[in-house]
C-alpha cells in the first residue's frame, strides 16, 4: 500500500469519558508497535456519585491531560519533534473532556508543526484488535462498553457497516445501574460479575428484550427496570443479591449470544477468508459473556479475538493506531491535518445507517450512536 513503508510515530490522546490517556505508537508496513501507553482512570473522583459526572470528568481531564501526555512522551524517550503526527479523540463522548483532549492535541501539533488527526473514538475501539493481534480486515465487531453496544462489520479503514445496536441503554450501563440498585458501588460490571459467580442464574425470570425479534438491534432498559423491581420486592440478603446478579448476567449473556450467532451467520468475509469475530469494550472483560461468545464463535467456525483488557476499555493506544492508519492512508483534511475539526458529542461510524434509522436515545454518556 502506498505510504505504508515509512514508519510513522504518532502520539494519541483519549479523554472522551473517565480515562485520561496518552500513548505513542509506531506504525510500519501495517504493523503497530506500542512505544508507550499511559492510562489514568478517574475512578476515585466519580465513585462517590456511583457514575461518571461530566463536569468532574472535564475538570480532571484538564488537570491530567498535560501530565499524561508528558508521561507518555517521557516513557517513549521521544520529543515532539520526533513525531509524525498527533491524534486525539474528537468524539463521540462527553464534550468537556473531548474538548480538553482535542485542544491539547491541536496545541502540540501546531507548536511542533505536525499534522493533527481527529479520531472517532468508536473507530479506535473498532481497530483495537489490530494493536496486538493478527487481525486483517474484514471482521465482525461486537462493541460492548458503558457507552456503546453495537454490531459492526469492519470492512476496512473508515469503512464500517452498522448491523445492529441497542435502542436504549448500553450493556455496561445496565451493569452499572444494576450495581447501583444493589448498592455495589462503581463501576458496576466487575462487582456484579463477582457476585454472580456464587448465584443461581435461574432464580429470577428476567426479560430478554428483543431476543426473538429478527435483526441485531438490542434493548437493555427493560431488563434494568426488571432488576430494580425484583430488588424492591424482597429484602436484599446476600444470597438473593447473588441470585439476582447471576440472573441479570445470564439474561445479558443470552441476548448477546443469540444476536452474535445471528450476526456471524450473516457475516460473509469473502472467499477463502477466515471468519473473525472481535469483541471489544469494557464489558468484554466479563468472563461469562466471553465464554458464551467463544462457544458461539466456535459453532459458526469463526475465530474470537478479544483485545487484552487494557485495550478493551478506553485507552489512547487505539486512538494513536487509528490516527496512524489514517495518516498512512492520507485520510486527513490537509497538510496540517484536521486542525479545523470540531468536537462531536455524537459521531456514528456508519453515518448512513444512523441517518436512515436514528433509533438511538441520548445515553448517560451521550455516545450510543
Ligand atoms: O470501555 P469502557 O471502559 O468505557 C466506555 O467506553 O464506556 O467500559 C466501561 C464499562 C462499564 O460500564 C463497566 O461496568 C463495564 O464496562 N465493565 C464490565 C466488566 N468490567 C467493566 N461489565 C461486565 N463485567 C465486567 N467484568
Ligand atoms: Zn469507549
Amino acid at each position: 500500500m502506498p505510504g505504508m513503508s515509512k514508519a510513522l510515530t504518532i502520539l494519541g490522546i483519549e479523554t472522551s469519558c473517565d480515562e485520561t490517556a496518552a500513548a505513542v505508537l509506531r506504525l510500519q508496513d501495517g504493523q503497530a508497535e506500542l512505544v508507550s501507553d499511559v492510562i489514568r482512570t478517574q475512578l476515585e473522583e466519580h465513585a462517590p456519585y456511583l457514575g461518571v459526572v461530566p463536569e468532574i470528568a472535564a475538570r480532571a481531564h484538564a488537570e491530567l491531560a498535560d501530565l499524561t501526555v508528558k508521561a507518555a512522551m517521557h516513557e517513549a524517550g521521544l520529543s515532539y519533534a520526533d513525531l509524525d503526527g498527533v491524534a486525539a479523540t474528537s468524539g463521540p463522548g462527553l464534550i468537556g473532556g473531548v474538548l480538553v483532549g482535542m485542544m491539547t492535541g491541536k496545541a502540540i501539533a501546531q507548536a511542533a508543526g505536525k499534522p493533527f488527526v481527529a479520531v472517532n473514538h468508536l473507530e479506535g475501539h473498532a481497530l483495537s484488535p489490530r494493536l496486538g493481534n493478527d487481525c486483517p480486515f474484514p471482521y465482525l465487531l461486537l462493541l460492548v462498553s458503558g457507552g456503546h453496544c453495537q454490531f459492526l462489520e469492519v470492512r476496512g479503514l473508515g469503512d464500517y457497516r452498522r448491523l445492529g445496536s441497542t435502542i436504549d441503554d448500553a450493556v455496561g450501563e445496565a451493569f452499572d445501574k444494576t450495581a447501583k440498585t444493589l448498592g455495589l458501588g462503581f463501576p458496576g460490571g466487575p462487582a456484579v460479575e463477582r457476585l454472580a459467580e456464587g448465584g443461581n442464574a435461574d432464580a429470577f425470570d428476567l426479560p430478554r428484550p428483543l431476543l426473538n425479534r429478527p435483526g441485531l438491534d438490542m434493548s437493555f432498559a427493560g431488563l434494568k427496570t426488571a432488576v430494580a423491581r425484583a430488588a424492591e420486592d424482597a429484602p436484599q440478603t446476600e444470597d438473593r443479591m447473588r441470585d439476582l446478579c447471576a440472573s441479570f448476567q445470564k439474561a445479558v449473556t443470552d441476548v448477546l449470544a443469540v444476536k452474535a450467532s445471528r450476526a456471524l451467520e450473516a457475516f460473509e468475509p469473502g472467499k477463502g477468508q477466515e471468519k473473525r469475530f472481535v469483541v471489544a469494550g469494557g464489558v468484554a472483560a466479563n468472563k461469562a459473556i466471553r465464554a458464551a461468545l467463544e462457544t458461539v464463535a466456535a459453532e459458526a467456525g469463526a475465530r474470537l479475538i478479544a483485545p487484552p483488557l487494557r485495550h478493551c476499555t478506553d485507552n489512547a493506544a487505539m486512538i494513536a493506531l487509528a490516527g496512524a492508519e489514517r495518516l498512512a492512508a492520507g485520510l486527513i483534511s490537509g497538510e496540517a491535518g484536521d486542525l479545523g475539526a470540531g468536537a462531536r458529542p455524537r459521531w456514528p461510524l456508519d453515518e448512513a445507517a444512523a441517518n436512515t434509522s436514528p433509533v438511538y436515545g441520548t445515553g448517560r454518556r451521550g455516545a450510543k450512536a
